[in-house]
C-alpha cells in the first residue's frame, strides 16, 4: 500500500510517502522562524505559511520517494487535534487531490499519530520492534502529555487504546516553552532549556511535584509554572542571566520527574509487557536517559522513535496511522471531511 501522508496540525507544514510502514521519505518544513520574534504560534502566520508551502512540500517528497501521485494509494491527513485555520490547509488539500486523483483517504487523530511513530520504518525496513502487548506508552509533546495502554485486539490492525493518565492543564512541552519564555530564551522553549540546562544545578530552587498522590496518575503543569513564576518573579535580570543554567536544570528536572513518577505508577498498576515512548519532548536527551533507567529497573524493554523528526511533529507518523486505519477500511469521505481541531482521543 503507498501513502500519501499530510500534516498540518501546528507550525509544521509536512508530507510523507510511506509503503505500509515503511519511510520512503518525510519531508519537514518548518515555521519557527516565523513564530519565534511573537513567543509562539501565531495562527494567520501558520495558515498562510501552510498554504505557501504545502503544494512544494508534497512535490519534494512525491520526488524524493521516487513515487508519482498516480502510484499512490491512499492519502492519509491529520483531522486534529490541532489549530482550526492550519488543520483546514492540508483536510482541504487531501481532498482535492483524493477527488482529482481518485484516491481512498483516511483522516487521522494527531495524537494517534505520535502514539504509532514507533512502528515507523526506515526505507530498508527497519526497526522492526517486537512490540509485546499490553504496551504502555509516554506520549508528551508541546499540545499533550498522556499515558496510553495499548492493545492489540483480533486482528494486527485492531488497536485497542485505554487513557489511563493524562494532563488536567498545560502538556509538559507547553509547560517547558511557558518557562523558557519567563526566562527570556525564546520560541520553542524545549529545546533551548535542554541546550541551557546541561551544567545546571536541578536543585537550585524547590519547586513542587503536582499531583504527588500515589494513586493520581494524572498530570498537571500549570501549577508548576505559577510557582517557578512567584520564586522569581522579583529577581533582577541580572540575577536571572547569573543564574539561567541552574534555572533551566530546575524546571526541566521537575517537569520529568513528574513524567518518570506517573509513568512508574502507571507500570506498577497496568503490568505492560512493553514500553513505549513518543512526542516532541522525546527529543530531550535527559528524558530519555531517564525513560531508559525506568526501563532497566523494571526490566522491560523500551522503545522510541531514534530520530528526533520521528518524535516532533512530521507526516510519516500520520502515514503509519493512516495504514492501519486504512487496513481496518475506516475510509473518510473526501466531499464531506471536515477539520476537527478538537477531536478527542
Ligand atoms: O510533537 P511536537 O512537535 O508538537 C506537538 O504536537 O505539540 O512537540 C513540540 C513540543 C514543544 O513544546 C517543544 O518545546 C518540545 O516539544 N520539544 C522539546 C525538545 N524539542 C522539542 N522539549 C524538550 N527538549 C527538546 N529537545
Ligand atoms: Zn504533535
Amino acid at each position: 500500500m503507498m501513502i500519501l501522508a499530510i500534516e498540518t496540525s501546528c507550525d509544521d507544514t509536512c508530507a510523507a510517502v510511506l509503503e505500509n510502514t515503511r519511510v520512503l521519505a518525510n519531508v519537514v518544513s518548518s515555521q519557527t522562524d516565523l513564530h519565534k520574534d511573537w513567543g509562539g504560534v501565531v495562527p494567520d502566520i501558520a495558515k498562510r505559511a501552510h498554504q505557501a508551502r504545502i503544494m512544494p512540500v508534497i512535490m519534494t517528497v512525491l520526488k524524493r520517494a521516487k513515487v508519482k501521485i498516480e502510484d499512490i494509494d491512499v492519502i492519509a491527513v491529520t483531522k486534529g487535534p490541532g489549530l482550526a485555520i492550519a488543520l483546514s490547509v492540508g483536510v482541504n488539500m487531501a481532498k482535492e487531490l483524493a477527488i482529482k486523483y481518485h484516491k481512498k483517504l483516511v483522516a487521522v487523530n494527531h495524537v494517534e499519530g505520535h502514539l504509532l511513530s514507533n512502528w515507523a520504518q526506515n526505507r530498508e525496513g527497519l526497526p522492526v520492534r517486537n512490540i509485546v502487548f499490553p504496551a504502555l506508552c509516554l506520549t508528551v509533546s508541546g499540545g499533550h502529555t498522556k499515558l496510553i495502554l495499548i492493545n492489540l485486539q483480533s486482528s494486527n490492525y485492531n488497536f485497542q487504546y485505554e487513557v489511563v493518565g493524562e494532563t488536567l492543564d498545560d502538556a509538559a512541552g507547553e509547560a517547558l516553552d511557558k518557562a523558557a519564555k519567563l526566562l527570556g530564551l525564546g520560541y520553542p522553549g524545549g529545546p533551548v532549556i535542554e541546550r541551557v540546562a546541561i551544567n545546571g544545578n536541578k536543585k537550585f530552587l524547590e519547586l513542587p511535584r503536582p499531583l504527588a498522590d500515589k494513586k493520581i496518575l494524572d498530570y498537571s503543569f500549570s501549577g508548576l509554572k505559577t510557582s517557578f513564576y512567584y520564586k522569581i518573579k522579583d529577581w533582577e535580570k541580572e540575577r536571572i542571566n547569573k543564574n539561567l543554567a541552574n534555572l533551566a536544570a530546575t524546571f526541566q528536572e521537575a517537569v520529568f520527574e513528574t513524567l518518570i513518577r506517573k509513568y512508574k505508577l502507571a507500570i506498577e498498576k497496568y503490568q505492560p509487557k512493553t514500553l513505549l515512548a513518543s512526542g516532541g519532548v522525546l527529543a530531550n536527551q535527559e528524558l530519555r536517559k531517564k525513560l531508559r533507567k525506568v526501563a532497566r529497573e523494571t526490566k522491560l524493554p523500551i522503545f522510541m522513535p531514534a530520530k528526533k523528526i520521528l518524535n516532533t511533529d512530521n507526516a510519516a507518523m500520520i502515514g503509519v496511522a493512516g495504514y492501519f486505519m486504512a487496513k481496518r477500511k475506516e475510509w473518510a469521505d473526501p466531499k464531506t471531511l471536515d477539520r476537527d481541531p478538537r477531536l478527542n482521543f
